[in-house]
């Protein structure tokens, strides 16, 4: 009898699809997802998974198929045009449109299908699916269930200066495959600075032929006034920069270039004296930290200069945005010359803030004529950050164009609140929690996880100002590779839960534990990786 009642409830639970053979394995995934329903049991790839797709998914089923040979040395099928295969591939118009990443995966016991209204949901459902597979006495197990997903913010970044340090493009292709692996859909690529131009412009040749090259670099910190002796160097051809734009679009990710402007300057100015506030022949610093050479952005060949390189740059980068820097101006050229002070008088500016604002404003008018937004370092909104500025220089009333995105790093956290009431979107990436040169005594993983974008006691309008979080590798002391990857790794993880994840789904324990089993696939890849732990 009591056989007959186990046998009956086994059908039963065979019926409602709930084998008690096949217990449930979690999934673990970077960064969590939204939704997860389980169902029972596996499904079990072969070495030869068909991949289904219609012919507007090519570019990402050839995506996946890659990944699949890299992770597991599987040998998938492609099938265009087909909708039965092993794994599916399907756009769906109508899926959470006003989500345009999201994606749904099922993972039934016959196949896997991923469905997207974007090519960009296809490509985050994928990704989740290399975390899902398992690999277990030479199969491939997947656990069924099904995910629901989208990203909290729609602006997730890492950003790479390599004003400082020229990477090339092999170490940012790797940059890349990790950031689309953590869904980070931005790459903030910091192209120019006092100690650097690393972007060539046909027009301009000695922006790279000087302005990429240094005798000499400050080693072990800011101020140590202690060089290495060795000429640093090197830049991206134009050709250079398309790969590694079209990289990034295949795998889901927009790249956003910074050119800085009218601070952060001397590199194009030692190309050029004549784009500097003093006109004064200067070398390209191996000095780190910020310099007195500035734009003379009261000269109409400088203004020109500044559109020609634009002009140049936007034809390169699809993105819609495009990121002026405009953080660290220090005044004292400006202030010292008498054309500029002049054309402050003409152009009714009272101070060296105004005129940062009024020339930001010209930029950000340019760039929307050529349909792109401008964002810059919170500077440009006139306000006084730091202790070599005096109060009276940074006093003002021009007003940022309210187009502007501004990205928030410095200043009293105030600032942001006031900035989100004033009506501008901002992207924050505060310092003290997302500044990835800063030691993990500083800013440990756990610090990193629980950065917040959002600030507190805003109203739900101002909230969706906040369009989401950066994370920055400043270059100046990241001379290798390895001393790089040991600053970005971890790190860079807890960052895209911090964007992705629903606030009230962030758990740090949980985010270690997955953080775990995500090590092996850096090892793997050689790439070095900071503590996990506080040490
Ligand atoms: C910055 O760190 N100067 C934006």
């Amino acid at each position: 009898m009591i056989q007959k009642k186990l046998i009956l409830l086994w059908i039963i639970l065979l019926f409602m699809g709930c084998n008690p053979s096949t217990p449930v394995v979690e999934y673990s995934v970077i960064p969590e997802p939204q939704a997860i329903v389980y169902a029972n049991g596996n499904l079990s790839l072969g070495h030869t998974p068909s991949i289904a797709f219609n012919h507007s998914l090519a570019s990402e089923a050839v995506m996946l198929s890659h990944w699949l040979t890299e992770d597991f040395q599987m040998q998938p099928l492609l099938k265009e045009g087909g909708s039965k295969g092993a794994i599916v591939l399907a756009l769906d118009k109508t899926l959470m449109p006003e989500q345009p990443e999201a994606y749904v995966l099922d993972v039934s016991r016959k196949r896997i299908t991923i469905k997207a209204a974007t090519s960009v949901g296809i490509l985050h459902g994928i990704q989740t699916l290399r975390q899902l597979v398992r690999e277990e006495e030479g199969k491939y197990l997947v656990q069924t269930g099904t995910i629901t997903d989208s990203p909290y913010y729609s602006w997730r970044a890492f950003m790479l200066d390599e004003g400082r340090y020229f990477k090339g493009k092999v170490v940012v292709f790797d940059l890349l495959d990790e950031m689309a692996r953590l869904k980070l859909n931005t790459f903030h690529w910091h192209l120019t600075n006092d100690q650097g131009w690393r972007i060539e412009i046909k027009k301009y040749p000695r922006l790279t032929e000087v302005g990429a090259y240094r005798d000499s670099s400050e080693i072990h910190h800011f101020h140590s006034n202690v060089y290495d002796g060795k000429p640093h160097g090197g830049f991206y051809t134009q050709e250079e920069i398309k790969e590694v734009v079209a990289y990034a679009a295949e795998r889901g990710i927009t790249v956003v270039p910074e050119i800085s402007m009218p601070g952060h300057a001397s590199a194009a100015i030692a190309a050029y004296p004549w784009l500097g506030a003093s006109g004064k022949e200067i070398k390209v610093p191996g000095q780190f930290g910020v310099h007195y050479n500035v734009f003379h952005v009261a000269d109409p060949k400088v203004m020109q200069f500044l559109e020609d390189v634009i002009d140049e740059v936007i034809a390169l980068f699809p993105a819609p945005v495009f990121h002026i820097g405009g953080d660290e101006v220090k005044y004292d050229e400006w202030k010292a010359s008498p054309v500029i002070k002049k054309y402050m008088k003409e152009q009714g500016l009272k101070t060296p803030a105004e005129l940062q604002v009024f020339f930001t404003n010209k930029i950000s008018h340019l760039l929307a004529t050529k349909n792109r937004r401008m964002m810059g370092w919170n500077e440009i909104t006139g306000q006084q950050l730091h202790e070599y500025q005096s109060d009276e220089d940074t006093q003002g009333e021009q007003k940022l164009n309210p187009e502007a995105i501004v990205h928030f790093w410095k200043g009293d956290p105030k600032l942001i609140k006031q900035t989100l009431e004033q009506g501008y979107n901002v992207v924050n990436s505060y310092h003290i929690f997302t500044y990835l040169d800063y030691s993990y005594k500083s800013i440990p993983l756990e610090k990193a996880y629980h950065f917040n974008p959002t600030p507190e006691g805003l109203t739900s309008q101002q909230q969706k100002q906040v369009l989401g979080l950066g994370c920055q590798m400043w270059g100046e002391f990241i001379p290798t590779v390895e001393s790089m990857q040991e600053k970005v790794y971890p790190r860079i993880a807890a960052y895209a839960e911090c964007g992705w994840t629903l606030p009230e789904k962030k758990d740090y324990n949980r985010f270690v534990n997955a953080l775990y089993s995500f090590l092996p696939v850096w090892d793997k890849k050689g790439i070095i990786y900071g503590p996990v732990q506080e040490q």
